[in-house]
């Protein structure tokens, strides 16, 4: 499957790209980065190095926007994803160029390149998804169908009470996405906060190969932030889970299509999505054809489907 990556690495994102580079079934066509856990400039930088550590540096990466839609770029998220955004892991320089255009005008020369077999997975703030979509009206038309990670449906929010990280970044954005006519499957925190490496995963992925371990390296930042929430050293698997349910290795259990509504206010519930899922008592839930594919749960743990893939990378 032909496949666009949108990202912030970012930690989880670097799974995610380890995770796609080794799917059999995947060809990873161009990665945009977006400003999110770091700025979209570094998060570039930290694409293509990771291409090179994974040994695939012909696969082009396309600068993103670094502000966004409304307001500008405020500085990422280091006591998550550590200053660098990849934990403080140096990893060895890719030395490609960053492809011509922007990521928003690269996807779309992509999408157009191939209509209708374009897989989008996006996995940081949705700006960048957004302005192509400014650039062709026409793109959710030529696209297969897109995956995104973020939002929180029934879960609290990661960075206010209601609202998750990609979509609080950018609301003004993610409201286009939601809205453009596209089939989108929306992987929010109600799967991801469920999905977890614990230590054994981290000390399997450190003791791997040299990939493996410096993904295990760049974890460890991320396992000191989840300890907070979790109670022990562990992480949650949010964009490695989205990647998933892009290849449908992560089948879903449960989900419900429904109308997605951002609230782009500037009151508390900034960022929040508003899923209208008020027919779920129904014996039969409705489903909405023109809605928001809500992912809620996976029929198996992904932990050990994950680690697989990344022990072998
Ligand atoms: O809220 C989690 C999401 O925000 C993940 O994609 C993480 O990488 C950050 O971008
Ligand atoms: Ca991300």
């Amino acid at each position: 499957m032909l496949v666009y990556l949108d990202c912030d690495p970012g930690i989880d994102d670097a799974l995610a790209l380890g995770y796609l580079l080794a799917h059999p079934d995947v060809e990873l066509a161009l990665i945009g980065s977006v400003s999110g856990n770091t700025d979209a400039a570094t998060a570039a930088a930290n694409a293509r190095d990771l291409l090179e550590l994974f040994g695939h540096p012909e696969i082009p990466v396309a600068v993103g926007r670094t502000d966004f839609l409304s307001h500008p770029y405020s500085g990422g998220a280091p006591h998550v994803h550590g200053n660098n955004g990849i934990g403080g892991v140096q990893l060895p320089g890719g030395a490609a160029p960053f492809a011509p255009g922007s990521a928003a005008e690269e996807l779309v020369g992509l999408a157009r390149s191939r209509p209708g077999e374009l897989h989008v997975l996006a996995i940081g703030p949705l700006t960048n998804l957004a302005v192509a979509l400014e650039i062709d009206p026409e793109l959710a038309s030529l696209v297969a169908d897109v995956v995104v990670m973020g939002g929180a449906a029934l879960a609290p929010g990661n960075v206010t009470a209601a609202a998750e990280a990609n979509i609080h970044n950018d609301p003004e954005a993610a409201a286009a996405v939601f809205a453009a006519g596209w089939d989108v499957t929306l992987v929010p925190l109600d799967a991801t906060m469920f999905q977890r490496f614990e230590q054994g995963d981290l000390d399997a992925l450190l003791a791997g190969g040299p990939r493996a371990a410096a993904l295990g390296r760049m974890l460890e930042t991320y396992y000191a932030f989840y300890t907070q929430h979790f109670g022990r050293p562990s992480s949650a698997l949010h964009d490695p889970l989205a990647a998933a349910v892009l290849t449908g290795e992560a089948v879903v259990s449960r989900a419900s299509r429904v109308p997605v509504v951002v609230d782009t206010g500037d009151g508390p519930g900034r960022g929040q999505t508003i899923a209208e899922l008020r027919g779920r008592y129904r014996p039969v839930a409705p489903e909405h054809p023109e809605g928001v594919r809500v992912v809620f749960d996976i029929a198996d743990p992904f932990a050990p489907q994950l680690l697989a893939r990344l022990l072998a990378l």
